[in-house]
Order: structure tokens, then C-alpha cells, then sequence
């Protein structure tokens, strides 16, 4: 698979990464600052996926010469118990990096918000607070969402330029969709979010130079409702009938008329990761700069 050029691998440049970005960065900084960037993760609950996410990211960045530490909460924690934890963490020095995983279970799902607007502005390596969504609609620096800003870069790594293209994007979730629409918009391409209740979508994304599927439904984009020679990025994390990792993409079928495709999994999925560590050093540079 990774010998065909026209599969963007996540994975591959993932480790690229850690080798060649990540871990010398973090030496530097503890040479320079006698400190090393420390990823604060907070569980809450023991949903199976959520668990796999976070254990993901702690391996990556202890991986490239980050500490990490992981807060695990019981599903019936309370608001206050995880603001508490948050507030904690944003007092103390060590921790460069705060990332709650989503969702939160059961009702604590309704106060996702205030848990996230909770966060430190500067330690917030999902990009998700206040501060940083305008700074990105602003087109500002500041820290960005991890999976757009992984897309970005493994198009990137691939020379892939989407000035002028026509992006079509399905999903328009605060994770993925709605800020890699502005991502791309900042980049000159031309930006349309497609979502679930979009009418005749497939008007839209045969349109696309370049398709991104973050909807959540194994085998949703089909290839018929791709362009020929189009870029398709696939975001979902999806379990099929047999339990079998797919995407939103039906790659075999897809793969055949894409110019570029990212694989499920080693596409973006990687890349998400990786950028949860860009993010922690980003943070703790940011704070001690800040400091200085
Ligand atoms: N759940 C799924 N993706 C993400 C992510 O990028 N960040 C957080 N915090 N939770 C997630």
C-alpha cells in the first residue's frame, strides 16, 4: 500500500514526525528551558473508543520525549469535580497541555462546552476555547484543532496545494468540519460544508477537487459520487458488520477513480495524534514565551 504514490499515509509521516520534528524539538526545549512539555489528558468514563484515543496520544508523545499524564474521572463525576480537575491543571506549571477527551458520557455530553470554554486559552491543544476558535476565524496564529491541522499538513508533506480547489467537506462538527472549513478558506480554496441534511449531495461532491468525509458512516461516499482524479480525505472511524476499522470511504471502490486517498486506518487518524504533540509543545512554548 505505501509503495502506490497515490495514497496519503498518514501513519509513515507520523513517525516521520516523531523522529524527525518532535523529538528533536523537545530536546532543544529542555536544554534551553531545563523543562520537558508535559500532555495533561482527562478520561472521563471508560467508553472503549475514548479509552483507545487517549492511550494513543499518551504513547505518541511519550514517544517524542513529552511526560504525559492521564486523569481518569468515573462516568458519574460531576460538572464540578471536572471543572475542578481543569482548573487544577490550568494552575500548575507542569502541565504545558490540557485535553479532555470527547464526548463526555451520558448528560455531562450537555455541558461539553463549559468543560472546554474551561480551559486554559494557552494549554488548550485542541483548539477548542473560545480564544483560539476566534483566533482561527481570524485567520490569527494560535493553537488549531488537531485533525484539521493534520489534514493540513499531510497534504502538505504530499506537495498537495488546495489554493483554488474546490473543497467540499461532509460534517460540520466543532471538531473537524466547521474548522477545517475556515482552515482551507485561509488557504485559498474554495470552501463548501455538506452535512447530514444536505440535498442531492452528490451534486455537490462530484464537484470536489478535493473530498473530505467526516460524517461517521461506514461506506458513505461511494464512487459515484466522486470526482475523477479527486483528492478524498477520509475522517471517519467507523466498525463495519464484521467489527472491521473502516471509514467513511469505500476505498476499494474509491481508490480507483481518487487521485489522492487517505486509508482508514493509517491516513488521518495519525495525524490527529501527531498534532495533539505539535500542540503540547506549541503550548508550552507559548507559555514560556509568554513568561519571558
Ligand atoms: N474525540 C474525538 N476526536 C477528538 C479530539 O480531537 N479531541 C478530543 N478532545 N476529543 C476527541
Amino acid at each position: 500500500m505505501t509503495s502506490d504514490p497515490r495514497i496519503l499515509n498518514g501513519k509513515h509521516l507520523s513517525e516521520w514526525l516523531v523522529d524527525h520534528e518532535f523529538r528533536p524539538r523537545v530536546e532543544r526545549i529542555k536544554e534551553e528551558y531545563g523543562a520537558t512539555p508535559r500532555l495533561g489528558t482527562i478520561l472521563v468514563g471508560d467508553d472503549s473508543a475514548s479509552k483507545i484515543y487517549v492511550s494513543n496520544k499518551g504513547r505518541l508523545a511519550s514517544r517524542s520525549g513529552l511526560e504525559h499524564e492521564n486523569l481518569l474521572l468515573p462516568s458519574d463525576s460531576t460538572l464540578g469535580e471536572i471543572l475542578d480537575a481543569v482548573r487544577e491543571w490550568n494552575a500548575n506549571d507542569e502541565i504545558s497541555g490540557i485535553l479532555v477527551q470527547l464526548p463526555l458520557p451520558g448528560d455531562l455530553k450537555n455541558h461539553q462546552s463549559l468543560v472546554v470554554d474551561s480551559i486554559n486559552p494557552l494549554k488548550d491543544v485542541d483548539g477548542l476555547t473560545p480564544i483560539n476558535t476566534s483566533n482561527l476565524y481570524r485567520d490569527l496564529p494560535g493553537l488549531r484543532p488537531c485533525t484539521p491541522k493534520g489534514i493540513l499538513r499531510l497534504l502538505e508533506h504530499y506537495h498537495i496545494d488546495v489554493e483554488g480547489l474546490n473543497a467540499v467537506i461532509v460534517g460540520r462538527s466543532q471538531l473537524v468540519g466547521r474548522p477545517l472549513a475556515l482552515m482551507l478558506l485561509h488557504k485559498n480554496a474554495t470552501t463548501t460544508i455538506a452535512h447530514s441534511r444536505t440535498k442531492e449531495l452528490a451534486k455537490l461532491t462530484t464537484q470536489a477537487d478535493l473530498l473530505i468525509s467526516a460524517i461517521g458512516k461506514a461506506n458513505f461516499i461511494t464512487a459515484p459520487m466522486v470526482k475523477d482524479g479527486a483528492i478524498v480525505i477520509d475522517v471517519g472511524i467507523n466498525r463495519n458488520r464484521e467489527g472491521k476499522l473502516v471509514g467513511d470511504v469505500a476505498f476499494d471502490e474509491v481508490v480507483e477513480k481518487a487521485g489522492y486517498i487517505t486509508p482508514v486506518p493509517g491516513g488521518v487518524g495519525p495525524m490527529t495524534v501527531a498534532m495533539v504533540v505539535s500542540n503540547t509543545i506549541e503550548a508550552f512554548l507559548l507559555q514560556h514565551r509568554e513568561k519571558a
